[in-house]
């Protein structure tokens, strides 16, 4: 068994048939020269075996264990070895064909090479044996990526295939994912001129219904803005990306006996059986696909490390990629430092947005004498508010964790003042020390007080937006906006779940209750193991509705007011605690949550919610982010593709967030955002909750063979992990909502960057720009416009990618043709060439092939979407919505 096919064209030119093995010839032990070519064969069935190696970069090891094969106890995996011999196999037969899809293994191994084996490699790309697929840094996540960041990580490993190879990746490959986004087929398939996308996993009950309808392979259509003109075909495997089961052949696999066996004076000589064996798996699949073509995906996580005995050997069991967020501690040294005399503490703040910017500049300080003034000499109004012991704590603890040191001090105070930032630019703020100082007399600072209010209704907010609390129970009670007069009655909580610790007795119905995979035909084992299905890394299964242990009843509240911001304190348990945050010049509340340790000694896995409740009518409606670009609408219970049945009311109904969630009745719209990924649903009407924390004692058998249980020690000591975060709330008139949306969201996503020094003011002014932009300074970009990149190539050239951030009817004024003049955002500089690229800059756009499809039940009626026009000659670029355009400039 030697044919190797790797080409994913789905023009059916260079494939190969695999049916009927030389007629069972036989051998007696000596030289056989097997014929190995083969061509597409109209009216059989052509069975395309596509060998690969699914190389995660860093799961359970790391990215560097993996390439070197260190480690090997924790799981034996090297993918030196696998490019090293697959090049070998390679090489001994021009028709074997092998597919490489991570470029941040290829690219290591690729600058150990000599020149020679550089040209032997570059020939085997140019003759099609070795294919670079999908060629992005790694085969990135489609749930909790941001598209930025998924253009980027595309983007640097097209790069490397275009100038080593000349080469452009024709096929998504993104077998891995757990579930498929709708911004990677539109965006990071279609528009990088992908002919085809290619993945493994999907809702098994959609699955399901697909095989029996023949409808794994379509035609997607991911953007309600661009239709048919960003459409993809898109191929979802019938099992898994792995071979059908007994035709894993890797060197160290220890299944019974399949390799075939041709040699008559042997025992084990099979070759009829596995003829047949073949014959039946391909007719089988064949069963479930559209066409007489079918792919067989030969190969499965870190094999071929021997690769010649991929036509011997059995696979491996396989394993998948989890992650995890880490808290992140603010240990901030030289804001707290005292200020050497005659020094400031300088700051700059950098605005990566094309707009100017007006934010909260929030840092420790251990004094409250200290003046604000910003790059014109003004002195600006400062708010100081006192650490609060949670964070004093958890300041102590992770420092000791992560640093191995306890910090001097506890910052005493957090010093908050507004900073303002030409867009593309930067501005500096003097802190200054004003203790006995004369000038300095009367401080600019706010001490904020503390409020004692124990009746009835509590009302905070110096801005706007209005959140009004019941002083007796401590609870959220509503949401108003004084400018808008938008009011929502709105209850929060925090509550959690129980996690599944699999069933008791194995239920067939529950075989696969709350998962999106399956991955059955691998062994035994993990059906057996699937039939107990626990909640773990990869699996949110809850053993029922969401449970309130502590005293939601009486939460105790504390209220700092300031000018600037004010801010409620809330304990709802002891490991739950929370800090609303109302600022005076922001249309929203800022919620930031600490949850941890979860406790566990009561053997129950706790994943942990807050819930918004309100009075809206939402009618099972809410929507979500894909990838944090599109928002999608979500119908609890429901999918458009198949009649669902709801084994898993909640778990089923669950999204994953990047950018956010909304839901809205005829009057207004809620909307969350949130700071990192996360789940999130509404699993009642007026509701929305976003999963902040899991702890679980149950590995669920997806791999990883550990519970979700990751521990912090400080010394002997141990307990679990604490998280703290940001989500962000928002009430808006219906249809007001997405500019809200849109604009936090970039905030969010583009932070102010703030870096420190201590200097002498004078000296600081006298040689520094204070304030200054690097772009036209009477210039801003739209406010429906991102730069979302800008960087210097090596030689010299500049990439620049724009992206238009709202979608077809989004809103009203925004969802409109916008323009930008590169002339002004490269004021000074002569711009001498501007060519547009695909979206990973490999190729020019007007060069990008596409392939045109007879689509199915095809209406022909879709409205033609806006894009903006060719920019030959001109420096203006037109975006029209949800268009991104990338260019590369010389100067
Ligand atoms: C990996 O191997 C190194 C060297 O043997 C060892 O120091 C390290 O603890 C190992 N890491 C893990 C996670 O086992
Ligand atoms: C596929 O081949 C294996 C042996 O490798 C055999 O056990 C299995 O029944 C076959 N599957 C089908 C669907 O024919
Ligand atoms: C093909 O699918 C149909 C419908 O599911 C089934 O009845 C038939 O047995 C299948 N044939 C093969 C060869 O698997
Ligand atoms: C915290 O965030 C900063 C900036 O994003 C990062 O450099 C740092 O490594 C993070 N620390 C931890 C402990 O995750
Ligand atoms: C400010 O000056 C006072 C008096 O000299 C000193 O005690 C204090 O530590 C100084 N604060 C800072 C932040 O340097
Ligand atoms: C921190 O705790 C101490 C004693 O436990 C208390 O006196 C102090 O008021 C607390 N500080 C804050 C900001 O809550
Ligand atoms: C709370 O309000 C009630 C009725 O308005 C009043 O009688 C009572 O004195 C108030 N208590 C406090 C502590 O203000
Ligand atoms: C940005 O803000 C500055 C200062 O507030 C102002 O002078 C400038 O005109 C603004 N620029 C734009 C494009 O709005
Ligand atoms: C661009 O300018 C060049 C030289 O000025 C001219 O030859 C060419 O026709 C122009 N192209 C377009 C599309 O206007």
């Amino acid at each position: 068994m030697r044919q190797l096919f790797g080409r994913l064209d789905f023009s059916f030119s260079v494939c190969v048939v695999f049916l009927c093995l030389s007629l069972y010839g036989s051998v007696s032990g000596s030289y056989v020269k097997y014929n190995t070519g083969g061509g597409i064969v109209e009216g059989k069935l052509n069975v395309h075996l596509v060998p690969h190696s699914h190389d995660d970069v860093g799961w359970l090891k790391t990215i560097d264990q993996y390439y070197v094969g260190s480690n090997n106890s924790i799981q034996g995996a090297c993918v030196e070895n696998v490019l090293d011999s697959v090049v070998e196999s390679l090489l001994r037969d021009p028709n074997r064909k092998f597919v490489f899809a991570e470029m941040a293994f290829f690219t290591r191994w690729w600058v150990e090479q000599s020149v020679e084996t550089q040209e032997t490699v570059r020939k085997l790309v140019d003759s099609g044996q070795l294919e670079f697929i999908n060629g992005g840094w790694c085969m990135h996540d489609e749930a909790t990526c941001h598209y930025i960041d998924m253009i980027d990580q595309t983007t640097l490993g097209h790069r490397f295939i275009k100038e080593q190879f000349n080469y452009i990746p024709r096929a998504g490959w993104q077998i891995d994912p757990f579930g498929h986004s709708a911004v990677q087929a539109y965006l990071l398939g279609a528009e990088l001129g992908f002919d085809s996308v290619h993945f493994a996993r999907i809702d098994y009950q959609d699955r399901a219904k697909r095989k029996n309808e023949k409808s794994l392979e379509v035609i997607w259509r991911g953007s309600k803005t661009f239709g048919s003109s960003s459409q993809i075909f898109t191929n979802a495997f019938p099992v898994h990306y792995s071979p059908p089961s007994g035709f894993h052949f890797e060197v160290n696999g220890d299944y019974v006996p399949i390799q075939l066996q041709d040699n008559l004076l042997l025992y084990d000589y099979n070759v009829e059986k596995r003829v047949n064996d073949f014959i039946n798996n391909a007719t089988f699949q064949a069963n479930v696909t559209r066409t007489n073509h079918i792919m067989w995906t030969m190969g499965d996580d870190f094999q071929y490390q021997y690769a010649e005995s991929w036509f011997k050997q059995m696979d491996k069991f396989i394993h998948y990629v989890n992650k995890c967020q880490l808290l992140n501690i603010s240990y901030c040294p030289p804001t707290e430092e005292d200020t050497p005399e005659g020094k400031s503490l300088v700051v700059v703040a950098y605005n990566p947005l094309g707009w100017n910017r007006t934010d909260i500049i929030k840092i420790p300080v251990n004094d409250a004498n200290l003046v604000v003034q910003d790059s014109s000499g003004n002195t600006i109004e400062a708010q100081y508010v006192a650490l609060d012991n949670v964070t004093a704590n958890l300041r102590i603890f992770y420092t000791k964790a992560y640093l191995g040191q306890s910090s001097k001090q506890i910052p005493k105070y957090w010093l908050l003042f507004q900073a303002s930032v030409p867009p593309l630019g930067w501005n500096t703020y003097f802190i200054s020390n004003a203790s006995g100082k004369g000038i300095w007399e009367i401080r600019n600072g706010f001490l904020s007080t503390m409020d004692t209010t124990q009746n009835g209704t509590i009302e905070i907010g110096p801005g706007n937006l209005k959140m009004s609390f019941s002083s007796t129970s401590g609870q959220l009670k509503r949401i108003y906006n004084t400018k808008t007069g938008v009011d929502v009655p709105t209850q929060q909580s925090y509550l959690w779940y129980a996690s599944s610790p699999g069933d008791a007795v194995p239920q067939v119905c529950n075989i696969y209750a709350g998962l999106e995979v399956i991955m059955t035909g691998f062994s035994d084992t993990i059906v057996i193991l699937s039939l107990l299905q626990a909640s773990g890394a990869y699996i949110f299964r809850p053993s029922g509705p969401p449970n309130i242990q502590f005293d939601m009843l009486q939460v105790p509240l504390k209220v700092i007011r300031g000018p600037l911001v004010d801010e409620v304190l809330q304990q709802f348990n002891s490991w739950i605690y929370q800090v609303t945050r109302l600022y005076r010049d922001k249309e929203h509340a800022e919620v930031e949550f600490t949850i941890g340790p979860i406790p566990v000694d009561d053997s129950v896995g706790k994943e942990v919610i807050m819930r918004m409740t309100t009075n809206m009518v939402t009618n099972k409606v809410f929507y979500t982010d894909s990838n944090g670009r599109d928002f999608l609408e979500r119908i609890r219970d429901y999918r458009a593709d198949w009649p669902l049945s709801v084994n898993q009311p909640v778990a089923g109904n669950y999204y994953p967030l990047n950018l956010g969630i909304y839901t809205r009745d005829n009057k207004s719209e809620l909307s969350v955002l949130v700071d990192r990924a996360t789940g999130g649903a509404s699993i009642e009407d007026g509701e929305i909750e976003l999963m902040l924390h899991r702890r679980t004692i149950y590995d669920d058998s997806r791999g990883v063979g550990e519970a979700l249980d990751e521990s912090v020690c400080v010394d002997e000591s141990c307990e679990g992990l604490t998280v703290r975060g940001n989500y962000y709330v928002s009430i808006n008139q219906l249809g007001a909502g997405a500019r809200w949306r849109r604009t936090t969201g970039q905030e969010v996503y583009s932070p102010l960057l703030l870096a420190f020094t201590h200097e002498k003011l004078e000296d600081w002014k006298a040689s520094h720009l204070t304030k200054a932009t690097a772009i036209d300074p009477n210039y801003s970009l739209p406010l429906n416009v991102a730069l979302i990149t800008l960087q210097e190539l090596d030689d010299g050239s500049v990439l620049l990618r724009l992206a238009h951030l709202y979608e077809v009817g989004e809103d009203a004024e925004y969802s409109t043709l916008a323009n930008v003049d590169l002339k002004k955002i490269f004021t000074g500089k002569t711009i001498k060439e501007v060519k547009e690229m695909s979206l990973s800059t490999n190729q020019e756009k007007s060069e990008m092939k596409r392939m045109t499809w007879r689509v199915e039940g095809d209406s022909r009626k879709e409205p033609n979407p806006i894009r903006g026009g060719p920019i030959n000659n001109s420096t203006l670029v037109e975006l029209g919505p949800m268009e991104i355009r990338t260019f590369l400039l010389k100067f």
